[in-house]
């Protein structure tokens, strides 16, 4: 008899983001002819740009040749790929990372829910609470949780709240933990921290020899020029923390599937008997056996996003996605409601009117202005009473979805 991990069964029915669409289709088929716009899911609208279409084209001509012919890749990712992240990401802004401690993917959501598997199960855990259910799910299936208990939450996790009081900024954990996931610009209540704010998160880690798992996916979306927007800008984090970066929003890979998780040397855990381990070598070992790499095509086309068109097409992008942003944050603040996020990332994050929980702001939403958007409370327990929006849309539609807001709710 086959036996389950029973891990699985602590978890809730769905993902959140299964659970959204499963409600958008049930409402879909009960109201056929509601023209209905998603700002739900923080996934892009605009396609990719001419100079990645451009890269992947030849790419995969070069695949149909014998002579040009790729088979298995280096499961870390090809060195013309590697060479541009580290030049342009990171060497361009003063910071050390070697090629091989570069690890490319095929994105930001694997990268973070596997890195855990390298870690010890008795590592205790702490999450920013609201959190993207990634970090939290994926520990739960390791067994690093107990039950989800009445609060919502899981037993043997540390939640560190985001609240109005403390303007969504986590504040340090008051008890010692391992494992620290981090996501700035965040999502998703789309605040960022200072660097200031972000050193005492490092100097926590260092003194305690915790890991900080710091998940930036959505920093080419910052815009304020003193925001980190990497944590190894941070004295001492190259001792302390992994850095998951992706092109699913930067570039709009959503669909094209390409990130990488930088992994310096330094980072250690350590065994039963207090030996140190580097991570590098055991991510590594891991991404070996388990991984056998990104697509040529795929990694051609994310080289591109380096040169000078490519930069400068994504970048009209992102510009094209803060303006939404922009719209979205200032139009429901003229219609009286509390917001943060939407400066520095493509989420905003709203108070629900009228002490509406999450998901009947959700349902009155979809019903009365046939917007989707996230419900807080599918983020973690400090989200009831918050919804996300996306500014990820076209202009149309999130200029459509506002003046419903405004007519209709
Ligand atoms: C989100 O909406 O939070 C994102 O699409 C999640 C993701 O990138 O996986």
């Amino acid at each position: 008899m086959a036996l389950i991990n029973e891990n699985y069964l602590k978890l809730p029915g769905s993902y959140l983001f299964s659970e959204i669409g499963r409600r958008v289709n049930q409402f879909k088929k009960d109201n056929p002819e509601a023209d209905i716009i998603r700002l739900g899911i923080g996934d892009v609208t605009r396609p990719l740009t001419p100079a990645i279409v451009e890269a992947m084209k030849q790419a995969v001509e070069e695949m149909g040749r014998f002579d040009t012919f790729r088979g298995y890749g280096p499961e870390q990712g090809y060195d013309f790929l590697l060479e541009k992240i580290i030049d342009h990401d990171f060497k361009s802004r003063g910071i050390d990372v070697a090629i091989d401690e570069v690890f490319v993917s095929d994105g930001s959501k694997p990268d973070t829910a596997n890195f855990q598997e390298i870690l010890g199960l008795n590592n205790v855990v702490a999450v920013t609470d609201p959190v993207y259910p990634v970090y939290v799910d994926s520990n739960v299936m390791a067994g690093r949780s107990g039950q989800f208990n009445e609060k919502g939450q899981f037993d043997n996790i540390v939640y560190l709240p985001c609240t109005e009081e403390n303007g969504m900024k986590p504040q340090l954990p008051k008890t010692r933990v391992d494992m620290l996931y981090l996501c700035f610009p965040n999502n998703p209540t789309g605040m960022t921290l200072t660097r200031d704010e972000l050193k005492q998160w490092v100097d926590y880690a260092r003194e305690n020899k915790s890991i900080i798992l710091y998940d930036a996916a959505y920093e080419a979306f910052i815009q304020e020029a003193d925001i980190p927007r990497s944590i190894y800008e941070i004295e001492g984090a190259r001792e302390v923390a992994v850095e998951f970066r992706s092109f699913s929003k930067t570039a709009g890979f959503t669909g094209t599937r390409c990130a990488y998780t930088v992994v310096p040397k330094e980072v250690m855990a350590y065994d039963s008997n207090g030996n140190a381990h580097s991570l590098n070598k055991f991510w590594l070992r891991r991404q070996t056996t388990k991984f056998n790499g990104v697509s040529y095509p795929v990694q051609a086309a994310a080289a591109a996003i380096y040169s000078e068109a490519g930069q400068q097409q994504i970048q009209e992008n992102i510009r094209y996605y803060m303006e939404n942003a922009r719209l979205i944050r200032e139009g429901l603040i003229n219609l009286g409601y509390k917001v943060f996020g939407g400066v520095n990332a493509p989420y905003i994050w709203l108070k629900t009117p009228d002490n509406l929980g999450s998901w009947e702001f959700f349902d009155k939403l979809l019903n009365q202005a046939n917007v989707v958007g996230t419900p807080g409370a599918g983020f973690g327990a400090s989200g009831e009473g918050y919804f996300r929006l996306t500014a990820f849309g076209t202009r149309e539609n999130t200029e459509k979805a506002l003046e419903r807001i405004k007519t209709r709710m």
